[in-house]
């Protein structure tokens, strides 16, 4: 028998454009005329939405977010923990809120350290003494009180419904739950809502009825409903049975503070980002300067050439975290000048196409980053014009896994962000010294980097991500894949991401982000790979040439954007 192949042309046609649409991007991409909410949770995005649809603005739907993701997103959403947010004002102002744990009061440079100067393993991680000073409450307080539109009571009412009510808990969450319960059940005891009987399945409801009354608290009470009175008394209360080191005075003389942000250029675009305490900002300014100096939008996209360059790049600027970055209310950081024409004009010099620099020496193998991605990212856009990029955290998975009796909230392990001993990897793998050392009242250093991008003096992108030490890093990529690569916000999320941080002396890449020729031609070079299973977890707003707002939400996670 014999085909007309003519037959076939069209049905295969038809095919290959399905095909081809079904591969392409674009399709899943949110376009919104109004205002916009993209975060780690559909609820928390919608809760957002909602209170723009209501008229409230961008700052007001950043609050109720932010306390909706403590619901909903236990894993990082938090009030017992810390964040930073840089925004835009529809007149163009930028500005920045540190609302960072702060070390408590009575903390001293090696309270990790054993009799031999050893790092107690794990104590600056799991249990009461991992925790810094919660600052998200008053952050919230103050962001609210400086920018927000509708009554603070409101902004809470949906997040106690949450809590109250309960969620359905989404495949993830129920896997991610599932995981952590040994952990929970050594530092609680089995009451908490976190922990389940049986084993949590999709669909189940989480109620957390004690981390209402929290929110029912600070929403009368405001800062404080947790600062004070009874929230504040069953946080000191579940920190002396633990030996933890909380005070009542630690928590009254706790105080957010408003930031310059950090303000550089990227081919005739301006990059509004967190300053110190964070080294987001400056690490990333430090970055673009690399790649346009070194013109690496001359490379295909994720080619050998591209991945060689960038991670030059990238190990070059985590080498300045390590020595220079820490609290600038307890040390000089010379912000300006590390980010200063000057400064940058020989930093990359020395990178060459063919030539891999090692970093300094260091004893490999005693590093090792553990793969989380347990901050929170989210952006959000207002009919208004104004802009804000917001990252919070209780720093690892469930923070310290201690949950504050009675009251319904984790706390944060963020002192583990300290250099707990000179040149001791955290758990990010990132070292430090003398201007991140551990002392009282002060803020560990942080790689959050909330971050904003204006093209000629316009709104373009908001940014961010968690991941620890590679949210810089993935940052980064996302505005070269849209500046550079032409990529919308969806498809430059979506693309793979790669990761150098000077120590460990490795890139640490998604899997299947290249393949093997590239890979081997990089080890030839002297390059070393360590692959993991995804790298962030982007939430990320662009403003298209049409002026619609383009959502750009990590389908590593839960997240997504939603539009009006
Ligand atoms: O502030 C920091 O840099 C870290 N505590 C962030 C932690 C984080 O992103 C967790 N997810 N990987």
């Amino acid at each position: 028998m014999q085909y007309n192949f003519k037959y076939l042309i069209i049905p295969i046609m038809i095919i290959s454009i399905f095909f081809l649409y079904s591969c392409n991007n674009t399709d899943k991409l949110v376009l919104a005329d109004n205002g916009m909410v993209s975060s780690a949770h559909p609820l928390a995005s919608q809760v957002g939405v909602d209170i723009l649809k209501d008229g409230g603005n961008a700052f007001d739907a950043a609050v109720a977010v932010h306390f909706a993701l403590s619901v909903v997103y236990p894993n990082a959403g938090n009030i017992g923990g810390g964040g930073f947010a840089v925004y835009r004002l529809n007149d163009g102002t930028v500005g920045s809120l540190d609302f960072r744990e702060k070390a408590p009061s009575s903390s001293s440079r090696n309270m990790y350290l054993d009799e031999n100067n050893e790092v107690y393993k794990n104590k600056s991680k799991l249990g009461h003494l991992a925790s810094g000073i919660p600052g998200s409450v008053d952050g919230m307080v103050k962001l609210h009180d400086k920018f927000g539109s509708i009554d603070w009571k409101l902004i809470l009412e949906p997040s106690i419904k949450l809590s109250n009510d309960g969620f359905q808990l989404t495949k993830k969450q129920a896997i991610s739950l599932n995981s952590v319960k040994e952990s929970l059940l050594k530092l609680n005891d089995s009451k908490i809502s976190l922990i389940n009987d049986t084993k949590w399945k999709e669909n189940d409801l989480l109620i957390q009825k004690n981390l209402s009354k929290t929110l029912k608290r600070i929403q009368i009470s405001k800062r404080d409903g947790f600062y004070s009175g009874k929230t504040a008394e069953l946080l000191i209360k579940e920190m002396n049975e633990g030996n933890g080191i909380f005070t009542l005075e630690d928590l009254k003389n706790y105080s957010s503070i408003w930031r310059k942000p950090i303000i550089g250029n990227y081919k005739n675009h301006n990059i509004i980002s967190m300053g110190p305490p964070s080294s987001g900002g400056i690490a990333l300014v430090q970055m673009l300067n690399g790649a346009e100096k070194l013109n690496v939008n001359n490379y295909e996209h994720n080619s050998k050439d591209y991945i060689h360059m960038i991670t030059e790049i990238e190990s070059r600027v985590y080498a300045d975290r390590a020595t220079y970055l820490g609290d600038p209310d307890f040390l000089e950081v010379p912000s300006k000048t590390l980010i200063s024409n000057k400064y940058l004009e020989n930093k990359f010099s020395s990178i060459t196409l063919n030539n891999k620099t090692p970093s300094s020496d260091i004893k490999e193998g005693k590093i090792e980053i553990n793969e989380t991605e347990e901050t929170t990212h989210f952006s959000i856009v207002d009919k208004f014009g104004n802009a804000i990029s917001l990252t919070t955290t209780i720093n690892g998975s469930y923070g310290s896994k201690v949950v504050v009796d009675g009251a319904g909230f984790l706390l944060n392990n963020e002192m583990d962000d300290f250099s707990i001993k000179p040149g001791f990897p955290n758990m990010f793998g990132l070292t430090g010294g003398e201007a991140n050392a551990i002392e009282g009242n002060k803020r560990m250093l942080s790689s959050m980097s909330p971050t904003i991008v204006e093209k000629e003096d316009e709104l373009l992108m908001v940014l961010g991500t968690p991941g620890g030490s590679t949210i810089i890093t993935s940052v980064f990529q996302t505005i070269l894949n849209v500046i550079d690569y032409n990529m919308n916000m969806q498809e430059a999320v979506d693309a793979k991401k790669f990761h150098h941080q000077w120590l460990p002396d490795a890139i640490i890449i998604e899997e299947n982000t290249i393949n093997n020729n590239i890979k081997n031609s990089l080890i030839e070079m002297g390059h070393n790979f360590k692959e993991r299973s995804s790298i962030g977890r982007m939430d990320c707003i662009l403003v298209n040439e049409s002026g619609k707002f383009e959502g750009g939400s990590d389908k590593r996670g839960d997240n997504i954007a939603i539009g009006y």
